[in-house]
């Protein structure tokens, strides 16, 4: 059964988003001393707003602010009403840290319930949670979505692999959350273990947290026997479950678009693009009490598309994330363009791994991809040296750049147990230009 609200016209949604967007602005500007001057310095207030292109006028916030005002300054509730914190990692810096009031995590919940429905879970599902419990979203947003759609949660979190096939065999899940790369690390160990990946009591896999192609989804359901469906969140917005992708058409997460208002803005220029044109997603939080979010840079690159299963758009597939975007010798190179042709190769699987380099103030691309595993000892070296030749002159004609590209055996590209996996590393020097 679908909430009302998702099957509300693309008019009454509308409305709905209008009143809340003026409750959720004045709402910031009356009790977070950050938007209050900002507001003011670019000259705006929350009564400006008649309709909903009026938010344009408003002035973005990125992850600096959450910063500048770490770690509790961007909250709009007194700490007696604040019922639970979470932080993203940052790579680079102080962490950003997140706040919850009990309402916050009841709407929090309901998004989330909403999306496992959309993904096609029911009450009846058995569910492991393989996304990291913590001070990571992944594990405890998607557990009380889980129990509020009321299927049951099997509190497993990220890693100790050998345990997940050991509950995948015993508890009989029917449906599993996890990161896309670390699906493939449990279906490597079920292999090892005997086990046909494809023949367990799986039906549904949730993914997300990290980018992924829809090369990878066909490799995951081919290979484990399920529908891969796409979930899409960010801490500083709420967590998972901003956006889900439905299972009858698996053509990208539709934003729960009642509750975070999305918009696409070219990321040089901060001009908001129509609908259908690629840039980078901006947030604002309708409904948020703790932290509210107004203009969000998420810094992921992607397209705003009409609802199809329901009435809220959807967002494509992220491409990248700005700040992920390397730039190898001049040329632009999102870590998903080259996803997309290893996995166009069959004999290849989607453990994969980027390293550049600068020798002699060259960049140098070099590109370690694994072979399938039950193809691991059957393909000798000049098979592999061929899959490499043919994979090298793809990325040169499909991307512009030229690489060095390694075929290796199972297991040798090292795997992330917990959390996103690390498909780059860089190792040029920081802040030196390349010639
Ligand atoms: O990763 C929340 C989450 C947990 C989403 C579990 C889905 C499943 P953060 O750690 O704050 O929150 O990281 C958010 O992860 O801005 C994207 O760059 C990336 N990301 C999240 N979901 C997807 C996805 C969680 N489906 C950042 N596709 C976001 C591509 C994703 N990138």
């Amino acid at each position: 059964m679908l909430e009302p609200i998702e099957k509300a016209s693309r008019d009454e949604l509308a409305a709905l988003q209008l009143e809340r967007l003026k409750w959720s602005l004045q709402h910031a500007y009356d009790n977070v001393a950050h938007y209050r001057a900002a507001f003011d310095a670019a000259g705006v207030h929350p009564s400006d707003v008649k309709e909903l292109s009026d938010l344009a006028r408003f002035p973005f916030t990125s992850k600096k602010e959450l910063r500048d005002n770490y770690p509790y300054g961007m909250f709009a509730v007194p700490m007696s009403e604040i019922v639970r914190i979470h932080a993203s990692s940052g790579t680079t810096g102080l962490p950003t840290v997140v706040g919850y009031t009990k309402n916050d995590i009841a709407m929090w919940a309901g998004v989330m319930g909403r999306s496992l429905r959309a993904a096609g879970g029911t009450r009846n599902d058995i569910i492991l949670n393989s996304y990291g419990y913590g001070l990571f979203t992944g594990g405890l947003g998607a557990h009380y979505g889980g129990e509020h759609l009321g299927a049951t949660m099997i509190p497993m979190g990220g890693g100790n692999t050998e345990k997940q096939v050991q509950l995948i065999r015993e508890f009989q899940p029917t449906m599993i959350m996890a990161t896309p790369s670390y699906m493939l690390t449990i279906a490597d160990e079920l292999q090892n273990m005997g086990i046909d990946p494809a023949s367990t009591s799986l039906r549904v896999g949730v993914f997300g947290a990290e980018p992924w192609t829809n090369e990878m989804r066909r490799e995951i359901e081919t290979r484990l026997g399920i529908d891969a469906i796409d979930i899409y969140g960010l801490s500083e917005v709420i967590g998972p479950g901003v956006a889900c992708e439905c299972i009858e058409t698996k053509d990208g997460p539709h934003i729960w678009e009642d509750h975070f208002y999305p918009e696409i803005i070219d990321p040089v220029t901060g001009e908001v693009l129509p609908d259908g044109t690629p840039g980078e997603l901006v947030f604002t939080s309708l409904t948020k009490e703790a932290l509210p979010i107004v203009r969000y840079r998420t810094r992921d690159l992607t397209v705003l598309l009409p609802g199809t299963a329901r009435t809220m758009r959807r967002i494509g597939k992220i491409t990248g994330r700005s700040d992920d975007m390397l730039i190898i010798r001049g040329v632009n190179v999102f870590p998903t363009q080259i996803e997309e042709i290893i996995l166009r190769h069959e004999s290849l699987c989607g453990h994969y791994q980027l390293h550049i380099t600068r020798p002699n103030h060259m960049d140098e691309l070099t590109v370690l991809a694994e072979l399938r595993s039950d193809l691991s000892d059957v393909l000798n070296e000049s098979q592999r040296a061929a899959i490499a030749t043919t994979v090298r002159h793809e990325i040169k004609s499909g991307v512009g750049v030229s690489a060095d590209v390694y075929v290796l055996e199972t297991g040798r590209i090292e795997r992330t147990q917990v959390g996103k996996a690390k498909r780059v590393i860089d190792k040029r020097p920081k802040g030196a230009p390349a010639s």
